[in-house]
């Protein structure tokens, strides 16, 4: 169970991190929330204070940059009670690293893996002092294969879960929880901010916000497992993805992008 407190949540001002802050809201926390866009933060707060009565403070920030990375870990160090972190901004982009924008690609290991890590760094001390509360990583399916196109965006989630998964044991015994929390395919705004077509998708592969983040949350209520993977759908294909031979996933990826136009 995760205590009462303070959680922060990163990229909320949108898709997945949102709806955790809604659902957190519901259950009672204050909230702390960073993304860029502070308008949509500033919204999101007036929503949430007014449906739930709970104090949200907007902090406006690009993660992507390590000077912002450390003004929001500065930040934590001073929450008296957290409960809850939850590393989740992120973002997609197209093409291959020969075709990429060289600094793009390396916001998406600051922002990927480099912040998840200094923010887990910061907040530990703290949950671990209170014996209690949770570091969720909003890391990706794409954590267990590799694809053309996406190997950047694999590779950083691969160090996600990993991670998350050292954290997870070196916790053992504290009452502090680690997830790392590897969703499928979200309706949210992710796939549309990438340039990706969503048509060619088959439905079933698709998850909501509201149920990747419910999956999460009752994973850790329940003392579930260190890898959350929302979706039965995602389960089996996973466990299959672990018996197959790593050549067949550079397979699955053509199919992948053949269904995107990618
Ligand atoms: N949707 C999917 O199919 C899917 C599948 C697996 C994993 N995921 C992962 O789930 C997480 C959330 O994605 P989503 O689907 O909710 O996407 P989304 O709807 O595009 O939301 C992304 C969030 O990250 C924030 N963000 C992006 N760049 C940022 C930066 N430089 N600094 C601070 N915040 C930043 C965005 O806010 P601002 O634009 O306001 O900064 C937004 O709040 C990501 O880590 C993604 O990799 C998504």
């Amino acid at each position: 169970m995760i205590p009462p407190g303070l959680a922060v949540v990163t990229g909320g001002s949108t898709g997945i991190g949102r709806e955790f802050c809604v659902q957190l809201a519901a259950r009672g926390h204050d909230l702390l929330v960073a993304a860029r866009d502070g308008g949509r933060l500033e919204a999101l707060a007036t929503e949430l204070q007014g449906r739930f009565g709970i104090d949200v403070e907007p902090f406006p920030a690009d993660l992507s940059r390590e000077d912002e990375i450390e003004r929001l870990a500065g930040r934590i160090t001073t929450v008296s009670s957290l409960s809850l972190l939850v590393n989740n901004a992120g973002f997609g982009t197209r093409g291959t690293l020969l075709e990429a924008d060289p600094e793009r690609q390396a916001q998406m290991l600051r922002l990927h893996s480099m912040a998840p890590m200094r923010l887990t760094t910061v907040a530990l001390p703290l949950l671990v002092g209170r014996r209690g509360g949770a570091v969720i990583n909003v890391s990706s399916i794409a954590s267990f294969i590799y694809s053309a196109g996406n190997a950047n965006y694999c590779a950083t989630k691969a160090y996600l879960t990993t991670f998350t998964e050292g954290i997870a044991d070196e916790l053992r015994g504290t009452g502090v929880q680690a997830q790392a929390l590897c969703p499928g395919f979200t309706i949210t705004e992710f796939q549309q901010r990438k340039g990706d077509s969503t048509a060619g998708m088959p439905g079933f592969l698709w998850l909501t916000a509201e149920s990747v983040v419910r999956a999460s949350l009752r994973s850790l209520d329940r003392g579930g497992p260190t890898v959350c993977i929302p979706g039965l759908q995602y389960r089996v294909l996973v466990g299959l993805i672990r018996h197959l031979p790593r050549s067949a996933l550079a397979r699955i990826g053509a199919w992948r992008r053949s269904r995107q136009g990618a």
